[in-house]
């Protein structure tokens, strides 16, 4: 064979590589979906659902947060299962649970099976969200995890903006059981699509069954048998024999990751983005703009931006690196809600104000989607070490999820207390000190392998050995599965 036949056999290879872990990362994403889905249908359906059932303000309430309050719960489960029966099960499973919480809720009589069969939704987009994205993540070559790992929070936006258009289709019917039952077909591709997924090759090297780790290794990356060896040989040295318990998250090198993770965890709901994503129209109702389809319109165009956002990330987390889009959007995401503030106190009311609050609402949006919103979820897929990555990533998820449900619950009380423009302004000062909080403690983790990130934890842990044992913190060469 020519050395130019070479070329192109490798580059073949590389190709049908690219395009295997591609596929693998977008199915599991599709979990993302139902998050997504949830997020945006709920308002429309609860529209139709309060006359239907009769519903106090109590009610619905409750049919609202029984979502978040399931996914805490799903979520806290996450880590030992997927420990136990391996990531892809524990998609699949998730998958099951929203098809029956879909359907469930799509046929409940009443308010009580519907509250039930919403916590069961819940539980499912909890272990979901849990558990796509460390499968993702480690699935993925180094070098293009970030945007892989992002396809789980470019389903969530995608599924969003698919829920308000459901929204608006079974609007003039008053259909609400198709807006909640409908759901379950994300769910059914997931479900038939993960089936014909590989498990997680990290997961397998941790039930020790690397031989077919290595397999799965071969299939996904076609690559170069040494290099295979050498990420297996890497993945074996930084794990002891078993899973860690709950324990070992107190471990100094887990704990310093979890001031991470957990910390993003809150931030990126503390810093209002749903107060946007469910409440967009009361917004720019705010804002003075007093027709029920423009304020709509307008929430639509904030999905759109999300979504569109979200994909510019996927080109620029691998690239520019993490950090980068971090202090970025953190600081123009404080500089959008600074200004929506001022317009409430100045302009609201005039047609220059509406325009630029919903402007600065877009740029808020926009922001959110090339940072925190993508970036939050990757970290906590990537910055934990195997033994414990599962129960780590779980907690993070149940944070993430418990502040969703507070920023929801509390967003109307603090306009009470605060006024329109002091609630923007307490948001907007969260993202300043989002940015310090990623300026100081947010290591840069592009392109570098799992293993090599746990060496950047224990060096901050004062040089404490890794949790149990496990490789020294010597970085290895990495392979470039990119060309
Ligand atoms: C957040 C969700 C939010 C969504 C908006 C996600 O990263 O976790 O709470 O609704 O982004 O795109």
């Amino acid at each position: 064979m020519s050395p130019g036949e070479s070329t192109a056999e490798a580059r073949a290879v590389r190709g049908r590589a690219m395009h295997n872990v591609i596929l693998t990362a977008a199915i599991a994403g599709l979990g993302g979906l139902l998050f997504g889905y949830d997020t945006g249908v709920i308002a429309s359906a609860l529209l139709f659902i309060e006359p239907d059932f009769g519903l106090s303000s109590f009610g619905s309430g409750l049919v609202v947060a029984a979502v978040p309050i399931g996914a805490v719960v799903g979520a806290a489960f996450a880590g030992r299962l997927s420990d136990r029966y391996g990531r892809r099960i524990l998609i699949i499973g998730s998958a099951i649970v929203f098809i029956v919480g879909a359907l469930g809720s799509a046929f409940s009589e009443g308010e009580a099976l519907l509250v039930i069969s919403r916590v069961v939704v819940g539980i499912a987009i909890g272990l979901a969200s849990a558990t796509a994205p460390v499968y993702i993540s480690e699935v993925s070559p180094p070098a293009v995890r970030g945007r892989l790992v992002t396809f789980f929070q470019l389903a969530v936006t995608v599924g969003i903006v698919v829920a308000y258009g459901v929204g608006l289709a079974f609007e003039p019917s008053e259909g609400w059981r198709w807006m909640l039952g409908l759901g379950a077909v994300p769910a059914i591709f997931l479900l038939v699509g993960m089936m014909r997924m590989p498990q997680s090759p990290r997961w397998l090297v941790m039930a020790g069954r690397g031989y077919e780790a290595k397999a799965v290794l071969m299939h996904i990356r076609e690559d170069d048998p040494s290099l295979i060896d050498a990420e297996l040989d890497e993945i074996a040295d930084s794990i002891v024999e078993e899973p860690g318990g709950w324990r070992d998250l107190l471990h100094p090198v887990i704990r310093a990751a979890l001031a991470v993770g957990v910390g993003l965890a809150i931030l990126q709901q503390v810093s209002g983005i749903n107060t946007v994503i469910y409440f967009a129209p009361t917004i720019v109702g705010y804002t003075g703009v007093d027709s029920a389809s423009a304020a709509i319109l307008a929430s639509v165009a904030v999905g759109v931006v999300n979504v569109g956002m979200t994909l510019v990330a996927i080109r620029l987390l691998d690239r520019a690196g993490r950090r980068p889009l971090l202090l970025w959007g953190s600081a123009l995401m404080a500089v959008a809600l600074s200004i929506l503030a001022f317009v409430f106190i100045l302009g609201a009311g005039s047609t220059t104000g509406s325009i630029v609050a919903v402007g600065s609402l877009m740029l808020y949006v926009g922001a959110f989607a090339v940072s925190l919103g993508p970036i939050f979820w990757l970290l906590n897929s990537e910055i934990y070490p195997l033994r414990v990555r599962s129960k780590a990533a779980a907690v993070g998820t149940m944070t993430n999820w418990f502040f969703n449900f507070l920023v929801s619950l509390t967003f109307l009380l603090l306009i009470d207390a605060l006024g329109r423009s002091g609630a923007f302004f307490f948001y907007a000062a969260i993202c300043v000190v989002t940015f310090f909080f990623c300026l100081r403690l947010v290591p840069e983790t592009k392109g570098k392998h799992l293993e090599d990130i746990q060496a950047i934890f224990e060096r901050r842990a004062g040089g404490a050995g890794p949790p149990g044992g496990g490789h020294p913190d010597g970085v290895t060469p990495e392979p470039d599965f990119s060309r």
